[in-house]
């Protein structure tokens, strides 16, 4: 891909100040010069010094992946990170959103939020005056999404009509997935047992907005959803806050574990793709994790590089 500075810093101009609540927040054309960024920041054929700006971390559930790779994007942008997790802030002991994030904004630059409900973050876009990223809510992982297909894109060359199938459980990852893929031209085959598909309305909002010719496919068999795919792609059956429902969970997800005869059944040329972390011999068999065709600790890696271009997107530093 020929380096194109200006046209990304363009494209990407919009961007600037926003928030990243929802997949659906950028368009395609902002989506696919982030992943270019993403791309150039991680081939070292770009620098991006950002000063001295500051990223609150305000994690309500665990991580490893998304904060890790959210301090190191931030020190690479010459930045840094401060911890606000609700235990040692005074969240934790009931003060409010609408105050907590009206002074987080007077020593912050950009806050990255992971917690449970979506209309909690959305409180904090609404009353804080600095951007607000999605780290992970129960209704989107925009961040991963993000990462996902600039794996997807280093692998292939490209992403319209390339097929990616995601089995297991309708959740956030396949909701980012499904609104970030119908953007950019890739088909999104969906096998989730009866009575855990995505949410009705993230299907229509991914409809709504998917470029011309691309298929988004629901249904209740792994086999034909991996039909001629180019990813194939899976997630935990028990998201984080779900933990008491795993063993019924269990029952209903038989079946659906992503395995060498569903990876035979894919393109030829299909890869591996998991968010982690992944509980093998559960959702994917740990000889898929470590076999060949697996990108899953590219995409990991990716994280950092497609947040690190985020950050700069949206602290306007192209
Ligand atoms: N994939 C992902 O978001 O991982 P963490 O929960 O470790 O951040
Ligand atoms: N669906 C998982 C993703 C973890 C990165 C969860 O929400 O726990």
């Amino acid at each position: 891909m020929a380096e194109n500075f200006h046209g990304v810093a363009a494209s990407l101009s919009g961007v600037k100040g926003g928030d990243f609540l929802s997949s659906s927040d950028l368009c395609s054309d902002e989506i696919t010069a982030l992943i270019e960024l993403a791309i150039q920041l991680k081939k070292g054929n770009r620098r991006i010094d950002l000063g001295n700006r500051v990223l609150g971390l305000i994690f309500t559930k665990a991580s490893t992946r998304t904060r890790v790779s959210f301090q190191v994007a931030m020190a690479r942008l010459g930045g840094q990170t401060v911890d606000l997790n609700p235990q040692v802030t005074q969240l934790g002991r009931g003060e409010p959103l609408k105050d907590t994030a009206r002074v987080l904004s007077r020593f912050c630059d950009v806050l990255a939020v992971r917690t449970f409900a979506q209309e909690e973050i959305l409180d904090y876009a609404k009353w804080a005056s600095i951007p607000v990223i999605n780290a992970l809510t129960d209704l989107e992982h925009p961040c991963q999404a993000l990462a996902d297909f600039m794996t997807m894109q280093e692998a292939f060359g490209g992403l319209r009509g390339q097929t990616l199938a995601y089995i297991g459980d309708g959740n956030n990852v396949a909701h980012s997935l499904m609104i970030c893929g119908a953007l950019l031209g890739v088909n999104i085959h969906i096998a989730t047992p009866e009575g855990f598909e995505p949410l009705p309305e993230v299907v229509e909002k991914a409809s709504s907005i998917a470029l011309p010719e691309t298929t988004i496919l629901l249904n209740n068999d792994p086999s034909a959803a991996v039909k001629g795919a180019q990813a194939i792609y899976t997630d935990v059956w028990a998201s984080m806050g779900q933990e008491q429902e795993f063993l019924e969970r269990k029952k209903s997800f038989s079946g659906f574990c992503l395995n060498n005869e569903l990876l035979e059944e894919a393109d030829s040329n299909a890869i591996v793709m998991h968010c982690l972390p992944a509980h093998r011999g559960e959702e994917i068999t740990s000889e898929l994790i470590e076999g060949q065709s697996s990108r899953i600790f590219e995409q990991a890696e990716n994280r950092l590089h497609a947040q690190q271009a985020l950050l700069a997107a949206l602290l306007g530093g192209l």
